[in-house]
C-alpha cells in the first residue's frame, strides 16, 4: 500500500506543478505579445511601414489612435488611407470638437488655427470639408452647342474629335453631358488597353500625355484650401457686389509672384468709389519631390484669405483641370461678379485702366465679353518637343480663335453657360485653347484689344511708362518689374 500512495502524492504533485508551469507559460505568452504591440507604436521605423498602417486591425485599435505620439507623426496624417478612415475622423480624442470638421469656414478662422494643439490637424480639418464639398458642385444648365462649333471643328478619326463627336450627339438626343466620373479616386482610366483600341500609336504618346489621357474624366479633386466668404462682402454696404474678380493662376512656390501681386495690380480695393476688386489664387499641389511647403501655405492662406488649392499635380497638362475648378468655384461663390480676369501670376494689370474700360462698355457687350489678346488662326504644333504638342491621332483640325492665357476676361454673366459648355467639351490638354472652343460652343468669339499683350511689347518700349500707362495687360514681368511699373504709373508728376 505504501508505495502506491507515495506513487499517487508524486502523480498529484507532478499534475499540479505542470498545471502551474501551463498557466505562466500562457501568461507570459500573452505579456510579451502585448509588450511587441506597445513596441510597435513606439518604434518610428515601424510607424512608416506603410503594410503596417493600412492594416486595419491597427487602425480600429482605439489604443493606437489615442497615441499622442502617433498623432503627431506628420507622415501618418499625410497618409491618405488613413485621413480616409471614418473611425479616425470621428475619434473624439483627435479633434475635440466634432464641430470642427464640419465647418469648412474654419480655415479662415485666425484664432482657432492659431491654437498649437490644432496645427497638428489641420489636414485633417482641410480635408474633411473638402469630401463634402466636392460633391456639391453646380449642376451644369442645359445648353444648345452652336453650329459654329461644328463648322471649326471637323469631324474625323482623332481621338478628342470623335469624343466631342459622341458627345455633341449624345447633347442632341436630350442626353446628358457625358459621364464624368465624380469620385476622383475612381476616374483616371488606369486599364491602359482600352485607350490603345482607341489611340492607335498611343504608346508613342508623350508619357505626360498618356497621363493626360488618362485623367481626361477627372473633375473634382479634393479642396485644399478654400475661401467661400470671398465675394461676400461683411460690410453690408451698397457696393459689396464684385465688380471685377481677378482669379490668378499661380502655382504653390511662387510665393513672391503671389505678393507682387497683391501689393500692385490685384489688391483687393474699390476703384471709382463703388467698383469693388477681389482677388484669388489658384492653386494644384507640389510634386512629391519638392520641398514640403504646406505649412507655409497655410500661413499664406490664413494670413490673406486667398488661396484656392486643390489637390491635383501642378502642370502644364493640368491647367484645363485648374480652369475648370476655377468656373466651377466662381459658380458657387461668387455667381454675380461682374466681371471675370483669368490669367497668369507673372503679367502686369493696369486695373485703373482696366476698370475705367469695362465700365464704359456698353450693357448689350458687358453681358457677353470674351476680350483679350486674341490668337485667330492656330493649329496644333506636330513637334513632339514643343511643350504645347498635340498629335495628330488625338486632334485633327484648326484651332478655334481663342484669347490667349495670359489673361482675358469674360462677363460674369457668362460663367454659367462656360461651365455647362465645359461639361459637354471633352478636356482639352491646352486651357486657352479649350477656353475657345467652350466659347464656340456658346456662339460666342472672342474679342480682340490690342491693348491685352500677352507677347509682350516691342523692347525700345518697355520702360517707357506712357506706353505702359496705355495698355492693359503685359506678359510677362517678373515681380520686380511689376512694383516698379505700379509705381510709374501711379507717380502723379507722370505726363503723357
Ligand atoms: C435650343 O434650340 C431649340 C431649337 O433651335 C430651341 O427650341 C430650344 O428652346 C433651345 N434651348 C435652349 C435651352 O436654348
Ligand atoms: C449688399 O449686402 C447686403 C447685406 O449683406 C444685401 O442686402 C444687399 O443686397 C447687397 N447689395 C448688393 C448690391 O449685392
Ligand atoms: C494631373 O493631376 C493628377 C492628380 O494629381 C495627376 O495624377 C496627373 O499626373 C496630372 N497630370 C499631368 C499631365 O501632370
Amino acid at each position: 500500500m505504501r508505495p502506491i500512495q507515495t506513487l499517487s502524492v508524486l502523480v498529484l504533485f507532478v499534475t499540479l506543478f505542470l498545471i502551474f508551469f501551463y498557466s505562466t507559460l500562457h501568461l507570459e505568452t500573452t505579456n510579451s505579445r502585448r509588450a511587441r504591440a506597445e513596441d510597435l507604436l513606439k518604434e518610428p521605423g515601424l510607424l512608416k511601414d506603410p503594410g503596417l498602417l493600412k492594416d486595419p486591425g491597427l487602425l480600429k485599435d482605439p489604443g493606437l489612435l489615442k497615441d499622442p505620439g502617433l498623432l503627431k507623426d506628420p507622415g501618418l496624417l499625410k497618409d491618405p488611407g488613413l485621413l480616409k478612415e471614418p473611425g479616425l475622423l470621428k475619434d473624439p480624442g483627435l479633434l475635440k470638437d466634432p464641430g470642427l470638421l464640419k465647418d469648412p469656414g474654419l480655415l479662415k478662422d485666425p484664432g482657432l488655427l492659431k491654437d498649437p494643439g490644432l496645427q497638428v490637424h489641420d489636414r485633417v480639418v482641410k480635408t474633411q470639408p473638402s469630401k463634402q464639398e466636392r460633391f456639391i458642385f453646380p449642376p451644369p444648365v442645359v445648353l444648345n452647342v452652336s453650329d459654329g462649333l461644328r463648322q471649326a471643328i471637323p469631324q474625323n478619326e482623332a481621338y478628342w474629335n470623335r469624343l466631342l463627336y459622341s458627345a455633341l450627339k449624345n447633347q442632341d438626343k436630350g442626353g446628358h453631358s457625358f459621364g464624368h466620373d465624380s469620385d476622383w479616386s475612381l476616374c483616371r482610366q488606369t486599364n491602359k488597353d482600352n485607350l490603345q483600341t482607341n489611340v492607335h500609336d498611343f504608346s508613342s504618346y508623350p508619357v505626360l500625355f498618356q497621363d493626360f489621357l488618362q485623367g481626361m474624366n477627372c473633375r473634382s479633386p479634393p479642396v485644399l484650401y478654400n475661401q467661400p466668404n470671398k465675394c461676400i462682402s461683411a460690410e453690408g454696404k451698397e457696393d459689396n457686389q464684385t465688380f471685377l474678380l481677378f482669379t490668378i493662376k499661380s502655382s504653390p512656390r511662387n510665393f513672391e509672384q503671389r505678393q507682387a501681386v497683391r501689393e500692385t495690380w490685384g489688391r483687393e480695393a474699390v476703384y471709382q468709389d463703388a467698383l469693388r476688386v477681389h482677388t484669388v489664387f489658384l492653386l494644384g499641389s507640389s510634386p512629391l519631390e519638392d520641398p514640403d511647403l504646406s505649412s507655409l501655405l497655410s500661413f499664406e492662406a490664413r494670413h490673406f484669405g486667398d488661396l484656392l488649392q486643390w489637390d491635383f499635380h501642378e502642370s502644364l497638362l493640368n491647367l484645363t483641370l485648374k480652369m475648370n475648378m476655377f468656373l466651377q468655384w466662381t459658380v458657387k461663390h461668387c455667381p454675380t461678379a461682374s466681371f471675370v480676369f483669368s490669367g497668369d501670376d507673372d503679367v502686369f494689370v493696369n486695373t485703373p485702366t482696366l476698370v475705367s474700360y469695362l465700365q464704359s462698355l456698353e450693357s448689350w457687350k458687358a453681358s457677353q465679353l470674351y476680350v483679350g489678346h486674341v490668337i485667330s488662326s492656330a493649329s496644333p504644333l506636330r513637334d513632339p518637343k514643343n511643350k504645347y504638342y498635340i498629335p495628330l491621332s488625338f486632334y485633327d483640325g484648326p484651332y478655334p480663335a481663342y484669347a490667349g492665357g495670359g489673361g482675358f476676361i469674360i462677363s460674369g454673366a457668362l460663367l454659367q453657360r462656360f461651365y455647362s459648355a465645359s461639361h459637354v467639351i471633352p478636356f482639352f490638354p491646352i486651357d486657352d485653347v479649350y477656353a475657345g472652343m467652350c466659347f464656340k460652343a456658346l456662339g460666342i468669339s472672342p474679342e480682340a484689344n490690342a491693348e491685352f499683350q500677352t507677347f509682350d511689347i516691342v523692347e525700345k518700349n518697355r520702360e517707357n511708362l506712357c506706353v505702359n500707362k496705355k495698355l492693359i495687360l503685359i506678359h510677362r514681368r517678373s515681380p520686380q518689374q511689376i512694383k516698379k511699373l505700379w509705381k510709374g504709373i501711379h507717380n502723379p508728376v507722370l505726363t503723357c
